[in-house]
C-alpha cells in the first residue's frame, strides 16, 4: 500500500519544499534495509564508535563481534581500551582507530556504549558525555546500541542506574527516528558474555531496521546445544521450519526469510487459494492447507512431522475481529481467542514430540497485546495471552535448549492494516518514532534472528518490531 509521505520523503527536492514552506508534517526518512541472505560480514566496511564506561567489561566481547562482522573499530579514549581492541580487529585486518583522527565531517553507522559496570547515579553521565557529540555524526539509519547489566541484580543504587538506561535509550530512540536511526537497549547478564555478540551484531545491521526503543536481555537460561554463536550465512542449513498464516503478509515474508537461511519451509495457512503452493514451490518448501484452529489441527500437525523432527515453529497465523464490547458477538470472540491463542497452546502441545534439541519456537503477538486498544479486546486479549504463553513455555523448555520469543509487531503494511478505516490507519503509521509503517520483511527479519541458532542467549522475549510506536510504548 503506497505510503504518500514517505514517496515524497525519498524524493530530495519535495524535502526541501517542505523545509522551505515549513509544514509542519515531518517527512519520513527512507530506511536503509539489508537486502539479501545473511552474511558473514553483516557490518562489512560500518564505521562504529566504541565509548565505555570506567573498565568496560564488554569491550572484548565488543571487538570480537565488530571485528568479526567486518566493523571498522573507533575508540573514543582510545589508549586504556586499545590493547583490548587490537587483538580481535588486527586478526581481521581491521583497525582499531582512535575517533579523534577521524575527520570530523566523516560519519559513523554506529555507536555502542557499554554502561555495564555502571553502578552509581553519577556513572550514568557517561551516557550523556559520550553520545552527546556522536549522536550528531550519526548518517541516516545508524544505529545506538547500550550495553547494560541486568537491571534486577545488585543492590538499589545500582538496579536504579541500570533501570535509568532504559529510558535514555527509549527517549534518544524517539529523537534519532527522524533520521531513520534507532537506538536499543543489550543487557548482558554476567555469565552469558559469549553469547551476545550475535545480538549486538543483528541491532547493528540493517536488518533490524524498524526495531528501536527496544531492550533485549541475554542470558543462559536456555542449555547450550548450538555451539554456533557467530552471525552465519546459511545458519538454517539442514533445519525444517513450520509457518502458519504463511500465504501472505509477515507469514510469507518469514517462510522467504526461513528458506533464504537454508530451512526447509512447510507453508500453512487455511485454504490454498493458488498463492500457498505458489510460495511452497517458489522455496522448494511444502504447502499444507489446514485451518489452525480447527478441532484435530493438532493430530494433523503431529502426523505431518511424525517422521520429520522439527527445528523452527513460526506461529503466525492470526485475526482481526475489530468490534467495541459492546457490538462484540460470541463468533468474534470465540474466532479470535481461537486463532490466535488457543491454536498455539494445543498445536504446540501435539508437535512437541517432533521438536528437537535447540528448537526455536516464534509467536507473533501485538503492540496492541501490550498497549489495548479500542475495539480490539478480544484481539489484545488473545495477544497478550500469548506473551504469558511465551514467557511460560520459555521456563518450561530452556532445559531442551529450546528458546520460546514473541516478536510484538507495531503497524505493518499488509492486507491486515490495509482493511483499517483511512484516518486510524494514517494516524497508527505516523505516531512512531520512525513515523511509518514497517514492512513484512522487517519482522521476518526479527523472527529469522531469532530462529537462528546465534541466537540462543535470547529466550523468553517479547520484541516490538514497531518503529518506536507511541502506542504501549
Ligand atoms: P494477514 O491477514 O495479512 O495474514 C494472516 C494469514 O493467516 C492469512 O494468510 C490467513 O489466511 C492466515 N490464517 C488466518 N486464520 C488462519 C487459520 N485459522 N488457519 C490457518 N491460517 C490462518 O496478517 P498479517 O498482517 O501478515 O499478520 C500476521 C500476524 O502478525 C498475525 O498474527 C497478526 O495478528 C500479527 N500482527 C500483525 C500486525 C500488522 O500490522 N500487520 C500488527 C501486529 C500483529
Amino acid at each position: 500500500m503506497t505510503d504518500l509521505l514517505l514517496s515524497l520523503g525519498s524524493n530530495a527536492q519535495a524535502r526541501s519544499l517542505f523545509r522551505t514552506l515549513g509544514l509542519p508534517i515531518p517527512l519520513p526518512a527512507t530506511l536503509r534495509r539489508a537486502r539479501g541472505p545473511v552474511s558473514d560480514r553483516e557490518l562489512a566496511d560500518k564505521k562504529i564508535l566504541f565509548a565505555a564506561h570506567a573498565d568496560a567489561p564488554l569491550a572484548s566481547m565488543c571487538a570480537s563481534a565488530l571485528a568479526r562482522a567486518g566493523a571498522d573499530c573507533y575508540l573514543d579514549d582510545f589508549e586504556p581500551l586499545r590493547e583490548r581492541f587490537r587483538g580481535p580487529c588486527e586478526a581481521f585486518g581491521r583497525g582499531p582507530h582512535a575517533l579523534a583522527l577521524l575527520n570530523e565531517s566523516t560519519k559513523l553507522d554506529g555507536v555502542v556504549v557499554d554502561l555495564s559496570s555502571a553502578s552509581a547515579i553519577g556513572d550514568l553521565r557517561v551516557l550523556y558525555s559520550s553520545l552527546r557529540g556522536t549522536v550528531t555524526r550519526l548518517r541516516p539509519s545508524g544505529r545506538v546500541v547500550v550495553l547494560a547489566a541486568s537491571a534486577a541484580e545488585g543492590d538499589a543504587e545500582k538496579r536504579a542506574t541500570q533501570q535509568a538506561i532504559d529510558g535514555f535509550v527509549r527517549s534518544l530512540a524517539k529523537e534519532l527516528g527522524r533520521n531513520g536511526s534507532t537506538a536499543n537497549l543489550l543487557r548482558v547478564k554476567d555469565d552469558s558474555e559469549s553469547r551476545a555478540g550475535a545480538a549486538l551484531t543483528w541491532l547493528l545491521s540493517e536488518r533490524s531496521a524498524f526495531v528501536t526503543g527496544q531492550c533485549l536481555e541475554v542470558t543462559s537460561s536456555a542449555r547450550a546445544v548450538n555451539t554456533n554463536t557467530g552471525t552465519h550465512n546459511r545458519a538454517l542449513e539442514g533445519k525444517t521450519a513450520l509457518v502458519t498464516g504463511a500465504a501472505r503478509g509477515i507469514g510469507a515474508a518469514t517462510a522467504r526469510a526461513l528458506a533464504r537461511d537454508g530451512a526447509h519451509v512447510v507453508c500453512v495457512d487455511r485454504q490454498d487459494d493458488g498463492a500457498l503452493s505458489a510460495l511452497a514451490r517458489e522455496l522448494s518448501g511444502r504447502a499444507v492447507a489446514l485451518d489452525i484452529a480447527a478441532e484435530d489441527a493438532g493430530e494433523s500437525l503431529r502426523a505431518l512431522f511424525a517422521e520429520r523432527p522439527l527445528d523452527v515453529v513460526v506461529h503466525n497465523a492470526g485475526i482481526t475481529r475489530d468490534k467495541t464490547l459492546a457490538r462484540m458477538t460470541d463468533a468474534h470472540w470465540d474466532d479470535v481467542l481461537a486463532v490466535n491463542l488457543r491454536s498455539i497452546v494445543e498445536t504446540t502441545r501435539a508437535l512437541e514430540p517432533a521438536l528437537r534439541e535447540g528448537a526455536r519456537i516464534i509467536t507473533l503477538s501485538s503492540v496492541a497485546g501490550i498497549a489495548g486498544n479500542t475495539g480490539q479486546c478480544a484481539y489484545a486479549a488473545s495477544k497478550a495471552g500469548v506473551i504469558g504463553w511465551t514467557r511460560a513455555e520459555s521456563a518450561r523448555l530452556a532445559s531442551r535448549g529450546i528458546t520460546v520469543n514473541a516478536v510484538a509487531p507495531g503497524f505493518i503494511e499488509t492486507k491486515m492494516t490495509e482493511a483499517m478505516p483511512v484516518a486510524i490507519r494514517e494516524a497508527a503509521r505516523r505516531l512512531s518514532a520512525l513515523a511509518q509503517g514497517g514492512r513484512p520483511e522487517d519482522v521476518a527479519e526479527a523472527i529469522a534472528f531469532f530462529a537462528s541458532p546465534a541466537a540462543q542467549g535470547l529466550t523468553g522475549h517479547v520484541l516490538r518490531v514497531c518503529g518506536g510506536a507511541l502506542i504501549g510504548a
